[in-house]
């Protein structure tokens, strides 16, 4: 009886430690900076936009428009320099990662779009 319990917390901690694993998009997104802009949930500060919960497609369109120089916000061409930094199979894991995140606080930023370059908004 007690080794089954054993068994059955090894089993447990081994699949906690499976759940730490670093996702290679999510290990991008801590040390590249991204969370000083875009913030740890990618809830948004006032210097980057919302990108938690943003359609997949949407956030690849939009990287891949930073990539050519496109953006919409004032703040826009700090971003692209950070976009160009990922290669193409990168842009898409992120585009996936991000849209996925979970909102871990309620502490959203919206920030007011208008358009400057051609940022396909
Ligand atoms: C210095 C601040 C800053 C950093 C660091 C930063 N971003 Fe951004 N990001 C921005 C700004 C500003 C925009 C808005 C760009 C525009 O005007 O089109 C943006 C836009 C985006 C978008 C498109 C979302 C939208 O609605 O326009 C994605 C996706 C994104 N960033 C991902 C990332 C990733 C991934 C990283 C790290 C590799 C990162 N950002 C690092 C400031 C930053």
């Amino acid at each position: 009886m007690i080794s089954r319990w054993i068994i059955a917390a090894a089993i447990i901690a081994t699949q906690l430690a499976a759940d730490e694993a670093p996702n290679p998009s999510e290990q991008i997104f801590l040390s590249y900076g991204c969370p000083s802009c875009h913030g740890f949930y990618g809830q948004g500060t006032s210097t980057g936009p919302r990108l938690q919960g943003v359609k997949e497609d949407i956030l690849l369109r939009r990287l891949l428009n930073l990539q050519k120089g496109k953006y919409r916000t004032s703040n826009g061409t700090v971003m692209i320099s950070f976009a160009q930094s990922l290669d193409a199979n990168q842009t898409k894991a992120m585009a996936h990662f991000l849209s996925n995140m979970k909102t871990s606080t309620d502490d959203r930023v919206y920030i007011d779009y208008s358009s400057h370059a051609d940022g396909d908004s």
